[in-house]
Formats: structure tokens, sequence, C-alpha cells
């Protein structure tokens, strides 16, 4: 399967930012907060950096070193390493994954240009509390708007993916991560000098163990593989465009040092200054949609500019965070159409879009127009999101870690980790320790009980 002809990302920097733009996204700046808040602070964080260390670390190394070594994408992967097994399925899994964590983030991502709309119109001044909660639940339900935005989100990601891997996904990286970066530092800095901003900083700085239940911990592995990226095979597919002389485990640090990084300062954003306006924490997913707007205006009541600015740059940032992520979802689905049936490259991306268009039109619609259809109790956005995060990304990232410490042959692991003798590889023997007991375990007991076996 492999082919001598395939595309390749240009430089090591372009690498890195293009794995940090899929890490980074939605899950850091939309989800990490609400997770935060939800949990009770300092205490989630510290058991979040655990989760990211001792299963996101070694799972990602693995999805590296998978699609490295097999120079395919996800899909097809496996069938290169492991031919006639059934542990193709990892990767059809992992491309189902795609279609629906797609389809459904993009909702999430249409509604940041609705957001970024209004503030670059200035719509949010003199609006109250009640008015910002009444204009996020008339948007979110009315059968229009947000299906004009999510088509014009996945539009842009369709445009980005033609162009290819090394003028559409390292380039749109290379100019979107450095500019995301100074936004969040600037948005901090206004944030933390807030009136009353100490009691956010303490928030997220000062643990308080007696909130840490199984929940807590269940929470924070969840938001790890969701953050990350991990478990569909978006870092996977991008590793198959890695060179041979890429240093994997010192990418895969820097990735995940980056979203991390990201993922705490968006929480130095958000809670000094929810706190700021006396804003309770644990507001859930409408955190930045409903709250954050309102923060901006009670913030900077006085000084109208500001709020505009602090708005607008918010929202440029958040739509940015996204693409970076839509692209990555979008190859993993694109590349395995492309490679394993032959489409054209164009031709694959024109069905992945047209999919999931119609698929991201019934999860906008079940949020307003057809909430009363339910299947299992759940709006159909609902089900995406729960299917594909709760119960496909654990199990990928649980089968992924299964393969790579005890069914691939050792050699090709300590071979991708030491570059086949060039790098020292010390990490080695950890890696293959966390791969094979630590995860499983951890893994296996998220799952069980997110499915509610343990209740
Ligand atoms: N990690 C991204 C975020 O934080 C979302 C994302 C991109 C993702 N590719 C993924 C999540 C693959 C799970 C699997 O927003």
């Amino acid at each position: 399967m492999a082919k001598t002809d395939r595309p390749n990302f240009g430089s090591k920097l372009g690498i890195i930012l293009a794995s940090a733009g899929s890490a980074v996204g939605l899950g850091n700046i939309w989800r990490f907060p609400y997770e935060t808040g939800n949990h009770g602070g300092a205490a989630f964080i510290l058991i979040y950096l655990g989760c990211v260390i001792l299963l996101g670390l070694p799972i990602m190394i693995s999805e590296f070193l998978i699609g490295r070594r097999s120079q395919t994408n996800t899909g097809g992967a496996y069938s290169v390493l492991a031919p006639g097994t059934q542990w193709k399925w990892v990767g059809r899994i992992g491309v189902l994954a795609g279609f629906l964590i797609l389809s459904y983030y993009s909702v999430v991502a249409g509604w940041t240009l609705e957001y970024l709309l209004q503030a670059v119109t200035n719509s949010f001044a003199g609006k109250s509390t009640n008015d910002f909660i009444a204009s996020f639940q008339s948007f979110s339900g009315n059968p229009w708007r947000p299906l004009v935005w999510l088509v014009i989100f996945l539009l842009a990601t369709h445009f980005i993916i033609v162009k290819g891997v090394e003028k559409g996904i390292e380039k749109s990286s290379k100019m979107m991560m450095p500019a995301l970066f100074i936004l969040i530092l600037i948005l901090v800095a206004y944030s933390v000098v807030l009136p009353g901003a100490e009691k956010g900083i303490e928030f997220l700085l000062k643990p308080d163990f007696s909130k840490v239940n199984g929940e807590v911990f269940l929470g924070a592995m969840g938001q790890a593989f969701f953050s990350l990226s991990l478990g569909m095979g978006s870092l996977c597919t991008y590793a198959s465009y890695f060179g041979k002389n890429m240093n994997l485990t010192k990418t895969a640090f820097s990735v995940c040092i980056i979203d991390t990084m990201i993922a705490i300062l968006a929480g130095f954003i958000i809670f000094p200054a929810a706190f700021s306006v006396g804003i309770q924490p644990d507001a859930g997913p409408s955190l930045i949609f409903i709250t954050l707007p309102n923060v901006f205006q009670q913030a900077f009541s006085g000084m109208p500019a500001l709020a505009f600015v602090f708005s607008v740059m918010f929202y440029v940032l958040l739509a940015v965070a996204a693409i970076t992520s839509t692209i990555s979802m979008h190859e993993v689905v694109t590349a395995y159409l492309h490679e394993q049936f032959n489409m054209t490259r164009k031709r694959a991306a024109n069905f992945v879009t047209g999919c999931c268009i119609f698929l991201g039109i019934f999860c906008s619609l079940s949020l307003g127009a057809t909430k009363e259809y339910t299947l299992f109790g759940m709006s159909t956005f609902d089900l995406f999101d729960f299917v594909s995060t709760k119960i496909m990304l654990p199990l990928g990232g649980l089968l992924v870690s299964i393969f790579t410490g005890w069914a691939l042959d050792k050699k090709i692991v300590k071979g991708e980790i030491t570059n086949y003798g060039t790098l020292k590889g010390s990490i080695y023997p950890y890696l293959i320790f966390l791969l094979k007991y630590i995860a499983p375990v951890a893994i296996s007991f998220i799952f069980i009980n997110e499915l509610g076996f343990l209740k």
C-alpha cells in the first residue's frame, strides 16, 4: 500500500504546528474550561495533567509510529503493519468516528462564526445577562442560521484540504498557530488584571481535593483524549506525512505541552474574567457563548472600545483554533477514501464534505427545530457526541495501546522511536510499560464507567 508519490510535510516546524493545530481547538477553549468549572478547578487540572502524561503521551507516540511506519492513512495502516488480521478495524472505527465528530464539531465551530459576526457588528453592546441567554437560545434553535454557518465552516475546511498537505494544511497551520498563541497571551494579560480576578486565579491554582471523586478522574481522562486528538487516527494520518528524520517522541512531547499550555491559558482568560463579574464557573457548554460575551460587556462597561476588541479577538481565535482541528478530522477520512478506494483527492474531499454537511444539518436541527425527536433519550447532536467521544475514542485509544504494547513487533516500535538507530530512545522501556499495562487498564476503567456499568 505504501506509495512513493505520497505528499509530505515540508518542515519540522510545519509538522509540529500542524499536529498542535489538530490538538488545539474547541476542546481547549470551549470544553476544557467548562469541564474544569464543573469539576471544581485546580484539582481537576492536576488530574488532567496526570492523564496527559500517563495516557496521552504514550498513545500519541503510538499513533505517530503507526502512521509513519505504515506510510498510509489510518484506515489502511493496520493492514500494512498486521496484514490479514482484524486490527484493520481499529483504523476503520477511526474513520467512522471522524465522520461523526467532524459533523457535530462543525456545528459548534459554525456558532463561533455567528458570534464573531455579532462581535464585529458590535451587537453585544448594551445587552444584559438575560439578553445573552435569550439570544443564544434563539440562535441555536433557529432552523436556518446555524446551518448557514455550518456549511460555511465545512467549505472553508474543504478548501484547505483540497489544497493538499503541504500547501493547505501545513501552510495554514504555520500562519494560524502563532497568531492564535499571540491572541491568547493578549487576552490572558487583559483578563488577569481585571478587578477581582484573583478569585479566578485561585480557582485555577489552589486545588480542593475534597471535590475529587471518580467522576472527576473520568472526566479528566475523556478530556485528555478529546483535546489531544487521540483515538481516531488524526495524528496517525498526519504522521504518515512525517519525514524519516523526525523525532517522534520529541514531537509528541511538544504537541502535548503546547496543547496543555493553551488549555490552561484559556482557563486564565475565562475564569478571572468570570469571577471578576461574579459569574459562577460551572455554567457548562454555554460558558463561552453566553457567559463570556456578557463578561466582556460587564468587565469593560466603562470602556466599550475594549469590550469590542476583546470580543472580536476571542471569537477570531476560537474560529482559528477550530478550523485547524476540523482539517485534521477531514484529512483522516479524505486520505482513507483517496488511498483505499482510488478516488482522486478532490473527489474524496467532496464526498466527505457533502456527507458531513448532511449529517451536520441533522445535528444542528436537533437542537432546535427537531428537538422533540430523540434516540435513546438524546438529540442527534448529543448522540453523535456520546457515541464518538465516549465510546469510539476510548475504544480507539485502548486498541492502539494494546496494538503497540502487545501485538506490534517490538523491533518496529523501537526502530521508530530511535529512527532506526540514530536516536537514543531512552524513553522506550517506560513507553512499553505504559502501553502494555497502565493505558489499557485505565482506559478500560473510563470506558466501563462511562457506559454506566459501575453505577
Ligand atoms: N483536539 C481537537 C480539539 O481539542 C479536536 C480534534 C481534532 C479531535 N481531531 C480529533 C478530537 C480527533 C478527537 C479525535 O478541539
